[in-house]
């Protein structure tokens, strides 16, 4: 039986195993692959998406249990309609490979939605399960705060 699913404001309706990982059904069904597969064991953050404005590891969300709206990088913004987030990535060149980096942006996001302004304690705190084997971490740091502020400004 076909799931419905809500997924960057777009409905869709899924026709596949319910225990499909979202993130198979975002990259492969939907062809959004913007969203990474890293490790499949939620060990890296590379495949974070957002429930219901929660990070969450898509590799570990069953299609059954996908509870809410879905966004992913890609309904985060767009060019020419950058979310601020986005924004701080690109003036910080935060990328190096960039494979993580959709991963670390979705996060981020929902970290300043929780709290405005982090600490350097609380981005580590939130920061600190998604991987980045290119160690862009001070980079990731300094974006976060920079869009704090310019959130704080709007
Ligand atoms: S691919 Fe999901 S946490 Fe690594
Ligand atoms: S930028 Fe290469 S893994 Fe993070």
């Amino acid at each position: 039986m076909a799931i419905s699913l809500t997924i960057n404001g777009r409905q869709h309706s899924v026709d596949l195993p319910e225990d499909v990982p979202l993130l198979w059904v975002l990259r492969d069904e939907i062809g959004l692959t913007g969203t990474k597969f890293g490790c499949g064991i939620a060990a890296c953050g590379a495949c974070t998406v957002h429930i219901d404005g929660q990070a969450v590891r898509s590799c570990q969300v069953a299609l059954a249990d996908v509870w809410g709206d879905v966004t992913t990088i890609e309904g985060l913004g767009q060019p020419g309609n950058l979310a601020v987030i986005q924004q701080a990535w690109i003036d910080h060149q935060v990328a190096q490979c960039g494979y993580c980096q959709s991963g670390q942006i979705m996060n981020a996001a929902a970290l300043l939605a929780d709290i405005p302004t982090p600490t350097d304690q609380d981005i580590d705190d939130a920061m600190q399960g998604n991987l980045c084997r290119c160690g862009t971490y001070p980079r990731i740091r300094a974006a976060i705060k920079d869009a704090a502020q310019r959130l704080g400004e709007v």
